[in-house]
């Protein structure tokens, strides 16, 4: 049998990153994956430059340039966990940074014949996996990257993991996640 793609895309920022340490229970279920750990790769916002040079290449179905490389790998994948801490009742910077850059008309999505959005993706399942110092709130982070990969990429099914209150004066946190990691193994 063919060995199931499974892409980490890692949005952590702390080398001690608790989210980190959930996503990588769930990622040990689910078997050899590749990572993507976005605080060490080169991405940048889309300027001016950048974004006009990737719709010239669009315009020419150049999809070999090397700035479709990072959707291609997200199309590609069977699986996606996408781990990121809560910040600002959202998630760090980086991984919209990422979210913009892996947005390729022609790679993730296309425009089917009605003119809206038809996914590209190949993955059914897209896990998110977070922790948040106080209450979790999915509507900024989770619902958002929900509706994004399902609306836009085509991936049918998202789940999420996630742990809270773990900055909460008076509460462990090692044992908030232990629960929560206990909870999937
Ligand atoms: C820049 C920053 C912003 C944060 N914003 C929030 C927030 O809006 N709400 C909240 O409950 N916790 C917030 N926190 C706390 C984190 O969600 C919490 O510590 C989380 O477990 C960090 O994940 P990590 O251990 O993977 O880095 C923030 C932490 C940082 C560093």
């Amino acid at each position: 049998m063919e060995q199931k793609k499974i892409l980490y895309v890692n949005s952590c920022v702390r080398k001690e990153s608790r989210t980190d340490r959930l996503s990588k229970v769930l990622l040990n279920k689910l078997g050899a994956y590749e990572e993507e750990r976005l605080t060490d790769i080169d991405i940048k916002p889309l300027n001016e430059e950048r974004l006009n040079y990737r719709m010239s290449q669009q315009e020419k179905g150049n999809y070999k340039d090397k700035i479709f490389d990072l959707a291609k790998r997200f199309a590609e994948a069977d699986v996606i966990v996408i781990s990121a801490p809560y910040w600002d009742g959202q998630f760090p910077a980086i991984l919209k940074i990422y979210l913009e850059n892996i947005y390729a008309i022609g790679v993730v999505t296309a425009y089917g014949p009605d003119g809206g959005p038809q996914g590209l993706c190949k993955a059914k399942k897209l896990y998110y996996v977070s922790t948040a110092g106080g209450n979790f709130d999915p509507r900024f982070s989770y619902d958002y990257v929900s509706s994004l990969v399902k609306e836009m990429f085509g991936i049918p099914e998202t789940e999420l993991i996630y742990a809270e209150n773990l900055d909460m004066e008076g509460n462990d946190p090692e044992s908030i996640l232990a629960e929560a990691m206990n909870k999937l193994r």
